[in-house]
């Protein structure tokens, strides 16, 4: 399980190197490490109408992400993974906290800004799909390309390509209402990595399919995130598939923690 972590990080060191050598050019001083992709500092969160009064879904919580990498959130029903992934997201807003993905402090940002951030830099693969009904197949996947300028012939040969990947070529003009559960979740991968996003980001991606069809699905994700080189973070309830994961977190009592 390290060792795909341990070549993650040899082969950030290198980049990293890299880009120290880059920046020793136009800065005086080292900027920050480039290994951490994501960085959550002191994030508070409560929603008080539910929780009743102050009891926090989130209680300060710290955790550096690394570049490449694979991570894992686990937790109980109800424990805040879902509010969590929509703070990294920018869907949400901590109400204390910093949220940074590489330079850019998400929670910094106004409500269009980070907007504008989402649609270029994240793809989110949601547990329920949210496929564009009245959209086919590939135009849901040529959306987060014609969002960001992006649609044309590169991106729709890319459209295409990762289709291909997913086994739909097949399906390009079906609606999403003709795609069996693992169909529909193959079709959101695609859409969710096609404008080349600095960070996925998997909510249970496998909670609304059968064992089986959810193993294809969670194989078939971790292998493009890796050929990709992405950096992904992904919520599920299966102690299976947060072993594929590079590292895992748990989230309890409103904090993060590595399990010892
Ligand atoms: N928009 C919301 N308004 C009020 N309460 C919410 C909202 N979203 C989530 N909650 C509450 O916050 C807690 C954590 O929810 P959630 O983040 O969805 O947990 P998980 O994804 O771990 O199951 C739950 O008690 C839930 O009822
Ligand atoms: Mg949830």
């Amino acid at each position: 399980m390290w060792r795909g972590f341990t070549n993650d990080i040899l082969r950030d060191l290198s980049m990293q190197h890299i880009q120290e050598k880059q920046n020793w050019l136009h800065h005086p001083r080292f900027s920050e490490p480039e290994r951490v992709l994501v960085r959550l500092e002191g994030i508070g969160k409560s929603y008080p109408e539910e929780a009743g009064d102050g009891v926090p879904i989130l209680d300060g919580i710290d955790a550096d992400f690394a570049r490449g990498a694979l991570t894992a959130i686990v937790g109980r029903s109800g424990s805040g993974k879902t509010t969590l992934l929509n703070l990294i997201a920018a869907l949400d807003r901590p109400d204390r906290g910093r949220v940074w993905i590489g330079d850019t402090e998400l929670t910094g940002l106004t409500d269009e800004e980070s907007t504008r951030f989402r649609r270029r830099h994240i793809g989110f693969v949601f547990q329920f799909f949210n496929l564009v009904p009245a959209l086919t197949v590939l135009e849901n996947v040529r959306l987060p390309l014609a969002l960001n300028r992006m649609d044309d012939a590169a991106g729709r040969s890319r459209a295409l390509a990762l289709l291909h990947r997913v086994g739909l070529s097949g399906r390009l003009d079906a609606f999403p209402d003709r795609l069996s559960g693992g169909e529909r979740q193959r079709a959101a991968i695609a859409r969710a990595l096609v404008h080349r996003p600095l960070l996925a980001l998997a909510d249970e991606p496998t909670g609304n399919l059968d064992h089986k069809t959810g193993q294809e699905v969670m194989a078939l994700m971790t292998a493009m995130v890796r050929e990709e080189g992405l950096t992904l973070i992904m919520v599920t309830h299966s102690p299976e598939f947060a072993g594929r994961a590079d590292r895992i977190w748990r989230l309890h009592a409103g904090v993060l923690a590595l399990p010892e």
